[in-house]
């Protein structure tokens, strides 16, 4: 264990200038797959140069032949010589070194991205969704939290796909860091192009949260899920009738998808999910995610038969492929009465999904060694699995695509999985027919916030804060937004007693603009009045206006700018200099790298005048650009949305559809 100073120390060095002792491959850890041979030997060879660029010339010839190493063993150049000593987790905010404050709250929340227990492959930089890193390598982290030690409220930093190009002259209200990744040119931003800029050390994935340092564990999605349940349940329900006794069917109990059984307890039905990788699998199970793990189909067969009949509220994990799962389910008649699936199918060919009838160990392999026979493999698997889900869907079972591609994935290839106009997926997406409607269009979206300060007793305080926002909020609120307001106060009720803090002190609350900004608001107020310590704020880039995503979070946008990412763009341009503390864009995330566009913001609060300046400004912006777009391509709740903030705001003059007659149009087309 090293002393805060040594910490302290470690991180103002930036990249040392002697050679680090090297430590030892950490078998313990779960690792990244190694990556597919993209590059051709002089790409290779410029692979090592962009290396070597960090690093004082005469270090060279012990250096290249370890990255070498590294490009033949992963696929990648992680630097782990690099790998720093300190231990990774979110201090206290006060621990950081450091000139500005809004600096070091960036520091924790990169060092929690990248905690042991929070991050998904942690040696290789990895925070989830099997490639989503906050860094590239090694030398960027170490720089780039050089360079935030270093820098004053008058200097932004700007990385380039985790890569700290340097500070600059900017000004107080400026955002303290400025994050792209992945932003190439749009033709060449295709699964490959990402292998290979990546390999050669240019860009990277940074998915939504991971390379914008505002990944709070699982209990991010943990809440969006089990909206996502409570909401799909009312769709398949009577009247004033619970989940309990009904079965959801799902996979991957990952970064992300491991919230899925949690969420599933939450909202009171039983959960079976699969997931192939055992490491993954007794994680969340050691965690308390998942309450029983099943390895054999027989038995898990049985025991949802029980758990049906005594309508018991409980999640199970079955150690294995999903494609088994539901085709065992159709052949023993087990009712599905929800299902989805969480692999990761916006990584299909990498390690995010695996084929069915061979290990895991020989699926890495022919991934590795034969990327051609595992792509074939996949797309077979692909097509069992939508056959299988078509077969329960035909019983009555409501079967929803969770945002991981499935549906994109399994049309590709060549799987049953098209409506009958053969453009449309036979299944709708979860923002089509949930989150869209009922949370998106009005603005309610996965706000959240750590607590700088580290301390258990300020999230306490801060639950409670929010809680009674929300309370006084619904008194007034519209019959519209009644239910999504009673699902959040119920949600932040249950957050302590459901355990849901991994890594740092934090919590989303799903609220609207109005409810974030007046959340906000009151945190602020506590911090200046010695309650609190500072809190750092932000969201998931899944939400109201952050994400331009056709087939997840603008796929209920029906007047064909689905396919547009003006909303995405504007949005961060709109927050940096409304007062975010730092802004990020990304190309891909969830979806896949060239399939979305997405950005979000983090933003400290600090007890000031400024912050409350701040966060009044960019809250509403933030959320409220969303609804104008939503609104704009006709969504009716959107409408609603952005008349009522147009009543309370005299500043806000947004531009209203006006809606043709279909009878008109389809008399001239
Ligand atoms: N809907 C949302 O709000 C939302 C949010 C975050 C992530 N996502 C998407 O969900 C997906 C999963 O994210 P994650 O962070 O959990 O990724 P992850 O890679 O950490 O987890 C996916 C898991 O699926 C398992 N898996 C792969 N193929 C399988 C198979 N055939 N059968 C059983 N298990 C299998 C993997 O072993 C892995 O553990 C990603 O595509 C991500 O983009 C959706």
């Amino acid at each position: 264990m090293i002393t805060l100073e040594e910490f302290q120390n470690e991180i103002m060095e930036g990249i040392p200038s002697e050679l680090p002792t090297k430590a030892e491959y950490d078998l313990n850890l779960n690792h990244a797959p190694k990556r597919k041979e993209i590059l051709s030997n002089d790409e290779k060879k410029l692979a090592l140069k962009n290396a070597l660029r960090y690093f004082p010339v005469e270090l060279h010839t012990v250096l290249a032949p370890e990255f070498v190493e590294e490009m033949k063993q992963f696929g990648r150049i992680y630097m782990l010589r690099y790998k720093p000593k300190h231990k990774m987790f979110a201090r206290n905010i006060e621990e950081y070194p450091g000139k500005s404050l809004q600096a070091k709250s960036i520091m924790l929340m990169i060092q929690n991205n990248l905690d042991h227990a929070v991050a998904q492959h942690p040696d290789e930089l990895i925070t989830y969704g099997g490639n989503g890193a906050v860094f590239q390598n090694w030398a960027q982290y170490r720089l780039c939290m050089q360079y935030l030690s270093e820098m004053t409220d008058e200097q932004t930093l700007t990385i380039y796909s985790g890569h700290p190009m340097g500070l600059y002259p900017s000004h107080k209200d400026a955002p303290r860091v400025i994050v792209t990744n992945g932003m190439v040119i749009p033709n060449y931003s295709k699964p490959d192009d990402w292998e290979k800029f990546n390999a050669l050390g240019v860009s990277q994935y940074g998915q939504m949260t991971a390379g914008s340092y505002m990944y709070i564990g699982p209990q991010g999605i943990v809440h969006g899920t089990t909206i996502t349940l409570l909401n799909g349940g009312r769709k398949i329900s009577k009247e004033g009738e619970s989940l309990a006794g009904k079965l959801f069917v799902t996979a991957g109990l990952g970064g992300m998808s491991g919230a899925q059984p949690k969420a599933a307890n939450i909202a009171g039905c039983i959960s079976v999910t699969a997931e192939v990788n055992p490491k993954a699998t007794y994680t969340r199970h050691s965690q308390g995610w998942v309450d029983e793990v099943i390895i054999d189909l027989d038995q898990l067969c049985a025991r949802v038969s029980k758990a049906k009949k005594s309508k018991e509220i409980v999640s199970i994990a079955y150690q294995g492929n999903i494609v088994d799962v539901w085709e065992k389910f159709d052949e023993e008649n087990i009712y599905i009465d929800l299902g989805s699936d969480q692999t990761s199918l916006h990584n299909p060919w990498a390690g995010g999904y695996y084929p069915a009838g061979i290990s895991l160990e020989q699926a890495n392999e022919l991934m590795a060694n034969e990327p051609e026979l595992f792509k074939e493999k996949i797309q077979e698997t692909l097509c069992r699995h939508a056959d299988a889900v078509n077969k329960h869907t035909a019983k009555g079972t409501y079967f929803f695509d969770y945002g991981n591609a499935f549906l994109l994935e399994a049309s590709r290839a060549g799987a049953d999985i098209m409506a009958e106009d053969g453009i449309n997926f036979r299944y709708p997406s979860y923002v089509q027919d949930i989150m869209g409607p009922m949370c998106f269009d009005y603005g309610f979206g996965p706000f959240r916030w750590v607590c700088a300060t580290g301390k258990t007793e300020d999230l306490e305080t801060t639950d409670r804060i929010a809680c009674e926002v929300l309370e006084d909020l619904m008194n007034n609120s519209p019959k519209e937004i009644q239910q999504q307001m009673a699902d959040n106060i119920r949600w932040i009720k249950g957050a302590q007693e459901n355990k849901l803090v991994v890594g740092s002190q934090a919590r989303i609350l799903y609220a609207d603009a109005e409810g974030r900004v007046k959340i906000a608001a009151a945190f602020n107020k506590a911090i200046k009045e010695g309650k609190i310590g500072p809190v750092v704020l932000g969201r998931d880039h899944h939400d109201v206006s952050g994400t331009d995503s056709p087939y997840r979070e603008t796929s209920n946008i029906y007047d064909g700018s689905s396919f547009t990412a003006d909303m995405a763009i504007q949005n961060v341009i709109g927050d940096s200099f409304r007062g975010a503390t730092w802004v990020s864009i990304h190309n891909g995330g969830g979806v896949g790298w060239g399939e979305v566009i997405n950005g979000g913001f983090g933003m400290l609060l600090d007890g000031s005048d400024d912050a409350d300046r701040r966060l009044r400004s960019m809250l509403f912006w933030d959320v409220n650009n969303g609804i104008s777009r939503r609104s704009w391509a006709r969504n009716d709740e959107a409408v609603f949305a952005i008349k009522r903030a147009m009543e309370t705001e005299p500043l806000l003059k947004v531009t209203l559809p006006n809606y043709a007659d279909d009878e008109l149009i389809n008399s001239i087309y």
